[in-house]
């Protein structure tokens, strides 16, 4: 299913335009020289966040250990709340901001694909930095609700006709490709490991075959264990290759973030045939 481009998302909260982040606003007043004040200020205040009091869950029937642990976490999450505060689809939105202020990773007119998009939150934040000029296409296996100037692709990102789905949705070569796509975990840490190395790796394939020169990739992966295919393939296409942690991404979690900027180009064995 597609929503096309241009589809009005209603004036709910959850909404694209009428749930602005204000946050590509202030990309766009950025001086030659770097982040005007405005931009690094909005984006400061959402780091300070503060935990300020906690709220303690009281046991309710029918809830399970796992319920009560995940809900208990989630009221005291101060990027939960601030999340709904600004009409943000998610919480992931943070690390995507976090991530874009530290390697200026977007920028207006850009094309985006945003992997695992569901539900919306780093599209919201894409479509508010590359504004009208630029154009965002996500995919993710769940419908995403409509986002004013998103094309949202429901489907699997490994089915053999989902890149062509998306090259055909974005109409030319990619400024940048995101992928915060993660599999359901089975509580296997090396089983999720494997699962979530096999996602970023298929999203560096892809993305190779689709950026424009220059253009920047990032994934999520998982702390501890080898992902050595993953960063010598990022390291033979990209200029620069690190590992990012955002202050959002709980600290609890081992979820971790690869950055890589500068794509040398297709080579001459990838060049699609
Ligand atoms: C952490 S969520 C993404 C959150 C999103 N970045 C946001 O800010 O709203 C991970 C998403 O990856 C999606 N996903 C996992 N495997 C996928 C696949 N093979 N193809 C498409 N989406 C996939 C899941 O359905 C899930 O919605």
């Amino acid at each position: 299913m597609t929503n096309r481009r241009g589809s009005r998302g209603g004036a709910g909260k959850n909404s694209g335009r009428g749930s602005k982040v204000a946050y590509g606003k202030n990309r766009f007043g950025k001086t030659k020289g770097g982040k005007s004040g405005a931009g690094a200020s909005i984006l400061g205040s959402h780091v300070s966040v503060q935990r300020t009091l906690t709220v303690r869950l009281k046991r309710k029937k029918g809830r399970t250990n796992s319920q009560q642990r995940w809900l208990q976490r989630q009221l005291n999450d101060p990027y939960v709340s601030e999340a709904q505060r600004r009409g943000l689809r998610s919480r992931a939105a943070f690390k995507l901001m976090e991530l874009d202020q530290r390697f200026e990773l977007l920028k207006r007119g850009a094309k985006v694909i945003d992997l695992g998009a569901a539900p919306g939150g780093w599209s919201q934040v894409a479509i508010d930095v590359v504004g009208e000029t630029g154009v965002v296409v996500g995919i993710d296996l769940s419908p995403v609700a409509p986002m004013e100037g998103v094309i949202f692709l429901e489907g699997d990102f490994l089915d053999p006709d989902a890149p062509d789905r998306l090259k055909r949705e974005l109409g030319g070569l990619a400024d940048v490709v995101l992928s915060d796509m993660a599999a359901a975990t089975t509580g296997h840490a090396p089983s999720d490991h494997l699962k979530i190395v096999a996602l970023a790796e298929t999203a560096i394939d892809f993305a190779v075959t689709v950026l424009a020169p220059g253009g920047g990739f990032v994934a999520k992966v998982l702390q501890g264990g080898t992902e050595r295919t993953l960063l010598t393939k990022l390291r033979q296409n990209f200029a620069r290759v690190i590992h990012a942690k955002p202050e959002s991404s709980r600290k609890e979690s081992a979820e971790l973030y690869v950055v890589a900027m500068g794509f040398r180009g297709v080579q001459e064995d990838e060049s699609p045939k």
